[in-house]
């Protein structure tokens, strides 16, 4: 979709998860490769992420399936309630110059919420299901990575981050004929996640993210087939009191002729639970940079319509 383009393309480091479960010293080199890569692009490639090929492209298929789906059929899951478990939204109209469909699910405890997923096609529960599970499964692995890149204790991890939040975003982009006459498109304007980390699967290229190393120019994302992303999220930033900074991205693409797909895996920490910069990362020489703040707080930001980013409105100056 995008990489076409005159724009460059980012060089995105890529990580072997499989190496961390080997001996000490290949370990240690992975957790170092990370610790550069969250400090300085804020974004890495995963491989050998558990996520099976096959698997991948069912779930590619049934969100292809859910999007093509009428209308009428989907209707009654749209809502303005950013609270509401299960929300659709559709604006392949352009409204406001961006062009996008797309899904919230909220994915943990799976139990708890799967009823209410989608139920047409009928194997969508059984496919995103299974994907969410895995999504959160080496969330937990990653983080569990990122926490030993900043020294901090693995307690954190299994008393916060396993009790937390996952949600889930399905993006849709529509093809756009070039007889429409429309040059660049939105499909979805620059922020950086709330999340702490955000792990994402790109179905074709189209996603850029700002690269900070470069003069703060945009750079595609390209697609790695079998790979995917993940991106250093602003309770991450917070966590780390700002060693690690959030990626700031957004979706541009010229035309196309096919859909492109996106899917998000948001990982955080419980609705009202409060994430302050991490005890071992504040002293005298570094001050807590950040208030603390809850996903809640942020939801409520972005209901709030502020076009302020949330992450500004937590430094401490
Ligand atoms: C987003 O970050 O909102 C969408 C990312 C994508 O579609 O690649
Ligand atoms: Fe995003």
């Amino acid at each position: 979709m995008g990489s076409s383009n005159n724009c460059n393309d980012m060089q995105v480091p890529l990580i072997n998860l499989s190496l961390l479960q080997q001996d000490s010293q290949t370990k240690s080199h992975v957790i170092k490769q990370i610790h550069q890569a969250c400090t300085s692009a804020g974004i890495f490639n995963v491989i050998n992420h558990g996520l099976s090929e096959t698997l991948i492209e069912e779930v590619l298929k049934v969100n292809a399936n859910f999007f093509e789906l009428p209308l009428v059929t989907k209707e009654g899951l749209i809502s303005d309630d950013i609270l509401k478990p299960v929300r659709f939204s559709t604006n392949q109209g352009g409204a406001q110059g961006i062009f996008r469909d797309f899904l919230k699910l909220y994915a943990h405890p799976l139990e708890e919420f799967l009823n209410s997923w989608p139920n047409n096609p009928p194997d969508y529960r059984d496919k995103m299901g299974r994907c969410a599970v895995e999504m959160r499964k080496l969330g937990i692995q990653i983080l569990g990575a990122i926490m030993e890149s900043l020294n901090l204790e693995t307690t954190f991890l299994k008393d916060n981050i396993e009790q937390g939040m996952h949600m889930v975003a399905i993006n849709s982009y529509p093809p756009i004929s070039e007889s429409k006459n429309i040059k660049k498109i939105i499909g979805a304007p620059q922020h950086t996640d709330h999340s702490i980390i955000t792990i994402l699967l790109q179905s074709s290229s189209g996603l850029q993210v700002m690269d900070r190393n470069d003069k703060n120019t945009w750079k595609y994302v390209p697609k790695l087939k079998g790979s995917l992303l993940v991106f250093v999220g602003d309770h991450l930033e917070v966590l780390s009191n700002g060693k690690y900074k959030s990626v700031l991205h957004r979706v541009v693409y010229e035309s196309c002729d096919e859909t492109r797909l996106s899917i998000a895996s948001f990982q955080s920490l419980g609705m009202d639970e409060v994430l302050e910069p991490a005890i071992e990362l504040v002293d005298e020489e570094h001050p807590k940079q950040y208030k603390g703040s809850s996903l809640r707080d942020f939801l409520k930001h972005l209901a709030s319509g502020e076009s302020k980013p949330f992450i500004e409105t937590l430094k401490i100056s």
